[in-house]
This record gives structure tokens, sequence and C-alpha cells, in this order.
């Protein structure tokens, strides 16, 4: 009863005014003459548009007499003056740079504004003045209380004249450093503006500013101050007595501060309503005074190298936003800092956002999160949080964005985990932890429905198949999907598709076993932009949903059929297109060529037929183009050589034919040739070293009919790292230039391509390999099988990066060089089926990481060499058609007065050899594992190598991360 007669009164108050209001009006409109234009100040309107640039026709209206009705322009009522220009632009150019183009004023600025002699607000915010000064006249303005001129490009040092605008109570000159290159060498001009509220010098260069504290002191009504981004390096950490107390909100973030520490007097500032001090570099604790600052409302101390400290910011009970995102906290940070939040009364807990992604939490996440059930926004992202997740999570009614990824999350996820989230709209999890089973599971009946409907899901190496259940299913307003390694392996059922049809923008269900058709179902996405469905069992003819997709990953599932002649209408925006491993055929259609912003092309491992498209042309942006593994056949386009930015060419394992076209030498970028594999004939064309195309790194051509000389001009490229004329017709001599193959030399040089698979075939470790990851560790060196002659080259010595030498199957004569023991990384070294003579150099005996010796078939004479790596060589085989080696372990005794021992009974001498070889073989062993716990390179090729399902998360994560940076350069 109380509250309706409160409510009557207020509400007759309320007409009360608006009658007042609208007496007011009709007297002023009736009694009064509207203001007319004062013709002086119209000429000088005129003149200041003249100057102006303004392509879109904004000041249209500014013709006629009466100024005062002109856009932008307002004239006092009672004197007629004009008092308000503002010519803010409503186009930010962030957001649609077209527009902005279009809307945004410029040229010069005319000083007839100094005519204008009761102007007391001007905006020109938001425009494009292309880099000119802010206009030193502007300080003879001295009747503006407002002046607007942030993000207008101008340039150059601020006029201290400004100093004489002694009426401003707002002044607002900040832009986006570089865009804007404003500085200002003295803030001293600014101590004047003592009536000054607002100040935002955002972006503009006040490095060289020792003073601008004490000259903000000079300032006592400031209630905002905006000084982000100033590349301000003095903090003074002490000051006498603070003037500028009425401070609401306070911006210091982005500056490289020297000092390590948050000043003192910044705790004097109890009016605070808001504070920003991230990104700058402190090295401390945060301050326990920092609580008091009982009126903070939003505290963002994000990327600012906290380290711990800070708990007591849970007292602070007004507190609505917290982002300390990107500090180091130590283990028990978040249990502690919980508790300390339990100190507001329950029923004025506010905090609505709390950011503690990347803080180096460790530890289980505490039940006592449950308590803060204001919050909206939780980000736990990218800590080292373990154990399970608390169900407390699901009493946390108000949330709407929950990310919990990148954590070593174990342990169950229930339906009591979200009783409550009734407004989520977006859920994140994922684990660090690998194994299977995977550690963390979603364990929820398959018919739950959830109470929420998102609008966003992200689960990433977590359980939560075999079912697409009705939880997912009820999930109808998705926009943006991933659930990727979460062991699905169901069917999604048309419905969901067709109710996400019409928003979807990103989805991600790759390495899963997803089933079922796809394109039968007639589906279109017209906003979907990122779409990867690779490593699922998905059938049917390849879905090209989307005409605006610009990722499009298909990659290892069973699609089928040809790929629409009509592609590059289909999804012409296409940057990225993978369909690897599939079961498609047909032909490629020459349509391809023309998808504009093409840069990724991946057929590989498929059964398509016909030629390559020729109608390539200069305009082309691709970088990869990966046919490997098909049935293409004829020439390799002569037209490729106008792919201008192509970096990787796989064509390997096809039927193709001819010579290696000499236009490719326009392919400057070339980085890896891949043509193993074909038919293809000729000489290894003189481009290929020469000057234009010297970055290649790999440069596969086994198995071929290719023949003549192996050029000098190979030597030329300093980064190749993989050679392989395996299997090919090459003649000549093995050229003495090859220690000019720099990479193989020197571990400094690397050069790195973009971060695709390439499966290449390599003989390695006396086997055939499919090397599935990426080949920058792989270092090797494969002439075998062809007519090569002459010697060995000592200069190949050099090569002591070199992993894999294979020089076998040649007519290669003269003795092996002994240079060849300082190969210290070399882990295979096959030289079987040559002439070659002489003995086995002695120096081979220090090559420790030699695994895999294969010497067979030469004409070797003497001593096996002794020593702890030979002493690993217990196949005979790797000697057999030498009959004139001899020594352990062959059965032959080395003649002469060097086999002194007396091995005269058999039992002896084989015990030695049983004793040497264990030797050796711990030797060699810890030569390997002792290197690979020491140096880290070595470490990940190995690791790399053998754990494919690590690898495939490694790469997993490093995709992400990239889409991550995609989706946020994309905003
Ligand atoms: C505080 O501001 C007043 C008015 O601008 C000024 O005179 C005084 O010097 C300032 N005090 C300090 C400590 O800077
Ligand atoms: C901060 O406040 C304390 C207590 O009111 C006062 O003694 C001190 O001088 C103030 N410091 C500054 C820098 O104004
Ligand atoms: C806040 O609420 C929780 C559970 O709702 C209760 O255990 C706790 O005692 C309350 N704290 C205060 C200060 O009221």
């Amino acid at each position: 009863m109380k509250i309706y007669h409160m409510m009557n009164i207020s509400q007759y108050l309320l007409l009360l005014l608006c009658l007042l209001g609208d007496i007011a009006l009709i007297a002023s409109t009736s009694v009064k003459v509207k203001p007319i234009c004062i013709e002086e100040e119209r000429k000088a309107l005129v003149s200041f548009k003249q100057d102006l640039t303004d392509p879109s026709g904004r000041l249209s209206s500014w013709v006629g007499h009466d100024c005062c009705r002109w856009e932008g322009i307002s004239c006092n009522n009672l004197i007629g003056h004009v008092d308000k220009m503002d010519l803010r632009n409503t186009c930010y150019e962030e957001w649609d740079k077209l527009a902005f183009n279009q809307s945004r004023l410029g040229g010069k600025i005319n000083p007839s504004l100094l005519s204008l002699k009761h102007l007391h607000y001007l905006d020109l915010s938001l425009n494009d003045f292309e880099g000119i000064h802010i206009p030193k006249f502007f300080g003879e303005l001295t009747t503006l209380r407002y002046l607007n001129i942030s993000f207008a490009k101008f340039a150059g040092e601020i006029p201290p004249s400004l100093g004489n605008l002694s009426n401003l109570n707002y002044l607002d000159v900040g832009g986006y450093y570089p865009f804007e290159i404003m500085h200002s060498k003295n803030l001293d001009w600014l101590s004047h503006l003592s009536s000054l509220k607002y100040l935002n010098l955002q972006g503009v260069d006040l490095n060289s500013n020792t003073n601008w504290l004490y000259v903000v002191n000079m300032l006592p009504s400031l209630q905002e101050l905006h000084l982000s981004n100033c590349k301000i390096e003095s903090l003074p950490l002490s000051l006498h007595k603070i003037n500028f107390t009425s401070l609401l909100i306070l911006d210091l973030s982005f500056n490289p501060f020297s000092t390590s520490s948050i000043p003192n007097w910044l705790f004097n500032l109890t009016s605070l309503r808001e504070l920003y001090l991230s990104r700058n570099s402190f090295n401390c604790h945060i301050p326990d005074e920092l609580a008091n600052l009982k009126s903070l409302e939003y505290l963002d101390l994000s990327y600012s190298r906290l380290t711990g400290g800070g708990v007591h910011i849970g007292n602070l009970c007004k507190l609505k936003t917290l982002h300390l995102a990107h500090n180091s906290f130590d283990g028990g940070w978040i249990e502690e800092f919980l508790g300390s939040l339990s100190n507001c009364p329950n029923n004025t807990l506010v905090l609505e956002s709390l950011d503690l992604s990347g803080c180096g939490l460790e530890g289980q996440l505490p039940a006592s999160l449950g308590i803060v059930n204001s919050l909206q926004h939780l980000d736990l992202s990218a800590n080292y949080m373990n154990g399970s997740i608390p169900q407390s999570l699901g009493q946390l009614s108000e949330l709407v964005e929950l990310d919990l990824s990148e954590n070593h999350w174990d342990g169950i996820l229930t339906e009591a985990h979200f009783t409550s989230l009734i407004r989520l709209k977006g859920l994140s999890i994922s684990t660090y932890k690998i194994g299977k089973p995977m550690s963390l599971v979603f364990n929820v009946s398959y018919d739950w429905v959830p109470p929420f409907k998102l609008l966003k899901i992200n689960i990433f190496n977590c359980k939560v198949g075999p079912g697409f259940g009705v939880w997912l299913q009820s999930q109808t307003e998705l926009v943006d999907v991933s659930l990727s390694y979460t062991e699905i392996s169901d069917s999604i059922p048309d419905e969901w598709w067709l109710k996400l049809s019409s928003q979807l923008t990103w989805l991600d269900l790759s390495y899963n076993q997803f089933q079922g058709r796809l394109s039968s179902k007639q589906l279109t996405f017209p906003k979907l932009d990122y779409i990867r469905l690779d490593h699922n069992q998905f059938e049917g003819p390849l879905p090209l949903w989307s005409h605006n997709a610009t990722f499009l990953d298909l990659n290892s599932n069973l699609f089928f059929g040809p790929i629409p002649s009509s592609v590059d209408q289909l999804m012409p925006k296409l940057e990225e297109f993978y369909i690897s491993e599939n079961h498609l055929n047909g032909i490629i259609p020459p349509s391809i060529c023309r998808i504009q912003n093409l840069t990724v092309l991946s057929l590989s491992n498929n059964h398509f037929s016909g030629q390559l498209p020729h109608a390539w042309t200069s305009y082309s942006q691709i970088i990869i183009v990966d046919a490997a593994y098909n049935n293409l056949s004829g020439n390799i386009p002569t037209s490729m050589g106008l792919l201008t930015s192509l970096q990787i060419l796989k064509l390997n394992n096809n039927n193709f034919g001819g010579k290696i076209p000499d236009s490719l030498h326009n392919c400057f970028v070339l980085k890896s040739i891949d043509l193993g594999g074909n038919k293809l004939s000729g000489s290894i064309p003189p481009w290929i070293g020469g000057s234009n195309v010297s970055m290649l790194y790999m440069l596969q051509l086994r198995s071929n009919f290719f023949t003549g000389h192996i050029p000098r001009q190979l030597c030329n490229l300093g980064y190749l790292h993989i050679l392989d004329l395996n299997h090919n017709k090459f003649s000549g001599t093995i050229p003495s230039c090859f220690n000019n193959l720099t990479s193989l030399v020197r571990d400094d040089l690397y050069i790195y391509d973009q971060s695709y698979m390439q499966q290449t075939m390599l003989t390695v470790k006396g086997q055939e390999l499919v090397y599935n990851t990426t080949l920058m560790l792989v270092k090797s060196i494969d002439l075998s099988s062809n007519f090569l002659e002459g010697e060995i080259p000592q200069e190949i010595g050099s090569l002591i990066l070199l992993g894999t030498l294979n020089l076998s199957r040649n007519h290669l004569i003269g003795k092996i060089p002994s240079e060849v023991g300082n190969m210290h990384g070399l882990e295979t070294l096959d030289l079987s089926n040559n002439s070659l003579s002489g003995q086995i150099p002695q120096t081979l005996a220090s090559l420790t990481f030699l695994a895999h010796l294969n010497l067979a078939y030469n004409n070797l004479v003497g001593r096996i060499p002794l020593g702890s790596q030979f002493q690993t060589f217990t196949d005979l085989s790797i000697y057999v058609g030498n009959p004139l080696l001899c020594g352990v372990p062959l059965p032959t005794k080395c003649p002469g007065p060097t086999d002194a021992k007396p091995s005269n009974e058999d039992g002896s001498d084989k015990l030695w050899f049983y004793v040497s070889m264990v030797l050796g073989f711990i030797v060699g062993f810890w030569g390997v594992c002792g290197t690979l716990l020491v140096k880290k390179s070595w470490r990940y090729a190995y690791f790399q190598f053998f754990d494919d399902t690590k690898d495939k998360v490694t790469l997993a994560i490093a995709l992400k991360v990239a889409r991550l940076q995609r989706k946020f350069s994309h905003v």
C-alpha cells in the first residue's frame, strides 16, 4: 500500500515536471523569435566548409541563410550566436572502412572559426585530417568548454596554446598510436586548465615528460584521466599531496613504466570507481593497500607481471569487474581470494566478471567458487589447475560465459555441474591432459536437457561421446561450435543442422568419429566462415555448404565423388581448402584456379585423375599446392610458373610425365618441391639453385626417370636439408661442393614455412618411412640407385648435421674418405653396392649416433674398426660381399701382428666380443638418450616422430592458437 502511494506521488511529480517543461517550451517558442544566424558567423562557417573535404556531402545542408539549422550547428536560443559545432563522424574506421572513407571529413581547418565568438562546444572527432597539426589558433577559442578532436588523425606536437582554454571542462585529444602520431614534449600548458574534469591523451607520446603527474596534480576538478599507451616511463612513487582526489576513472594502461611497483599515492584516490593498469610491467605483488579503494567497481591489472598477493581485493565489495589475466600467481591464490570474497556480506556481493586466465594458478578449483553467485563471466583458462571441477559451479545462476579451457582437469562433469546455469551462453572446456582413456569426461544422461541455450560451445580433448546426446541436440541457438577430440562417434540429426544453418559462423568437429552423409541434406549456411570436419567418418559428396566460407578442412573422411566443376562459384571466398585422405575422384576442375584468395589447396591421397588444371594466373595467391598420392597424369602445367607466392609444391606419387617446366623459375619463394614417384624425365633444371629460386629446403625427386649430372648449382641452396634423388638415372660424379649446403653445416640457419603437414617418403634407418610431421628437423641426402661414378668427395665430411647419407647402389670407387668420421649427426650411412675399396676408416668408430650402417658389396679390405659404436653392429649382412674384411664381428680373423690377442680359444674371443657389444650398446644408447635429455631440438624430433597421439594433440593446439589469432584478426 505504502509503495503504491509513493509511486503515485512520484508519478504526479513527474507529470508536473513534464507539464512545466512543456509550458517553458511553449513559452520559448511562442514568445521569442527563433535564433536567426548572424551573418558574420554564417560567412565564417562557409569559409570553414570550403577548406574541408566532405566525400559523402555530410555538410550539404550548409546552404541558405539560417546557419543555426545547418547539420551539426546549434545556436544559443537567447543571443542567436553559434555555440556548438558537432561534426563527429559516426562511422568507426575499425568497424566499416568503406563507410568511414565516405563519411570522414578532412582537409584544412580555416581560422574563420575564430569568428564564432560564443563557441563553447567543438567536436571534430573520428574524422581524417591526414596528419596535419592541430591548429595553434585553437588556443584562441577561449569560450570553449568542450573540445573533442580524438581519433581525427592529427599529428605532431599538441600546441601549448591549448593552455589558454581556461574554461575547458572536457578535453579529448586521444587516438590510436601509431595512426595518430601526436606528442607533447612538455605538458606545462595543461596546468592552466584548472576547470578540467575530463582529460584524454590516450595514444599521445608523452615519453619525454617526467613531470606529467605534477602537472595533472594542478587539476583539482579532474574526474576522468585517460593516459593509456602514452609511452610514459616515469611513474613517481610518491607525491607530496594529492590534489585530484575526486578522480573517478584512471587509465594508465599500456605504458612502459620503469618503476616496478604500484605507487602509494594511488591508494589515496578513494573515490575511484574504475582503475586500469593493465599491460604495465610491474614486477611486484598486488599491494594490500589496493583494498583501500572501497569505491572500485572496475579493476584491470591484466598483463602486468604481478606475482601474487592482493587476495584482499576480495574485500572490495562494490567490485563488479576484476581482470587479472596473465600475471603469475602462486598455487593457493584462488582459494585465498575466494576466501576474502566471503568477507563481503552475501547479498551485497556484486562481482560480475572475473578474468584469471593465464595466471599460473595451480591446484584444485575450490568448491567455495559457488558463493560468488553474482558472476556472469568467469575465465580461468590457460592455468595449471588440476583435479575435478567442483559441482558448486552449478550454483552460479547468473553465469553467462564460462571458460575453463586449457587446464589439467580430470574427473567427470555431471548434470549437477550445470543445474542452475540458466543464463549460460558461452561454454569452453578443455584439458591439457593427454592419454587414453581421456581424463575429463562429460557424464550426463543421453536425454538430459540442460537449462541453457548456448551461443558458443568449445570442448576440446574431453570425452563427450560416444553419443551426440540430447543435451547437444537441444542447443539450437549456437553460432560458434567447436567439439574436437571428444570421442563422439554418432551421426548428427538433420533437425540440428537445419536449426543451426541460418546463424552458424564457426564449426569445428575435427578429430572425432562422426558418421553419416552430410551433403544429401541440401543445407546452406550463409554465415559459416570457418569449417573443420576433418578426421571423422563423414561420407557422401563434398559438403560445399557456405558461400562465405574462407576455411574448409574435410581431410580424412569418407567423402566420395568429384569436386563440383563450379567450385569457384560455390565457395568464392575460400582461402584454405583441405580435402586430403578421402575417396574423391574425377578431375580437378580448372575453375579452382579462379578462387581468388586461395592460399592452400590440399588434395592428396584421393583418386583424382586427369591433368592438373592449367588455368593458373598471376593473380593467384596460392602458397601450397598438394596433390600427392593420386592418379594424376600429363605434364606439370607451365602456367604454374605464374604462381609467384608458391612455397610448397607436392605432386609426388602420381603419373606425371615430361620435364619439370622451366617456367617454375619464377616461383622464387619455393621452399619445398616433392615430385617423387612419377614418370618425370630430363635433367634437373638449372633454375633450381639458380639466382631466383634459392630458398628450397627440400628437393625430393626420388623414383623418376631423371638423367644427367647432379648440377653444381644445387650447392647454392643454403637452406637445403633434404635432397632425395634415389632411384633415377643420374650419372657423373657427386659434386664436391656439397659442403656449401649451409643448413647441414650450421644449426643457426632455419627457414620456416607454414606449419603444413607434409607427407613425404624417405629412406631412413634402412626403411622407407612416410614422414608425416614437420620436415624441419630431417636432414638427409639420398643419391642411391643411380649411375653415379668416381670417388666420394672428402668435402662431404663437412656436413656435420646430416642425419642420413645414402649413396648405395651406384658405381662409386675409391676409398671411404676418413672425413666421414666428422659427420657427428650421422644416424644412417649406406654405401652398399658400390665398388669402394681400401679400409674402413677408423674415424667412423667415433660416430656415436650412427645406428644404421651398410657397407655390403664393395671391395673393402682389412680390419673392421674397433670402437664403441661399431660393437653394436652385430648384423653381419652389412659387411657381406667384401671378402677381404676381417676381425670382429666377422668369423674371419685378421692376420698379422695387430691381432696380438691370443685368440686360440674360441670361447674367450666370443666372450670378449659380447662384453664389448654390451659396452658398445650402453655407450651408444647413452649417446642417443643423453643427447635427448640435453638437446631440445633433438628431443622434439624424436618425440614428435614416435608419439603420434601426442603429436596430433600438439598440432591441434597449434592450430587452435592459429585459429584464435585468425578470429581476433577478424574482429
Ligand atoms: C593543487 O591545485 C592547486 C590549484 O590548481 C594548485 O595551486 C596547487 O599547487 C596544487 N597542489 C599541488 C601539491 O600540486
Ligand atoms: C594520503 O592520505 C593520508 C591520510 O589521509 C595523508 O596523510 C597523506 O598525506 C595522503 N597522501 C597524499 C600523497 O596525498
Ligand atoms: C553466505 O552464504 C553461504 C551459503 O549460502 C553461507 O554458508 C555463509 O555463511 C554466508 N555468509 C555470510 C557472511 O552471510
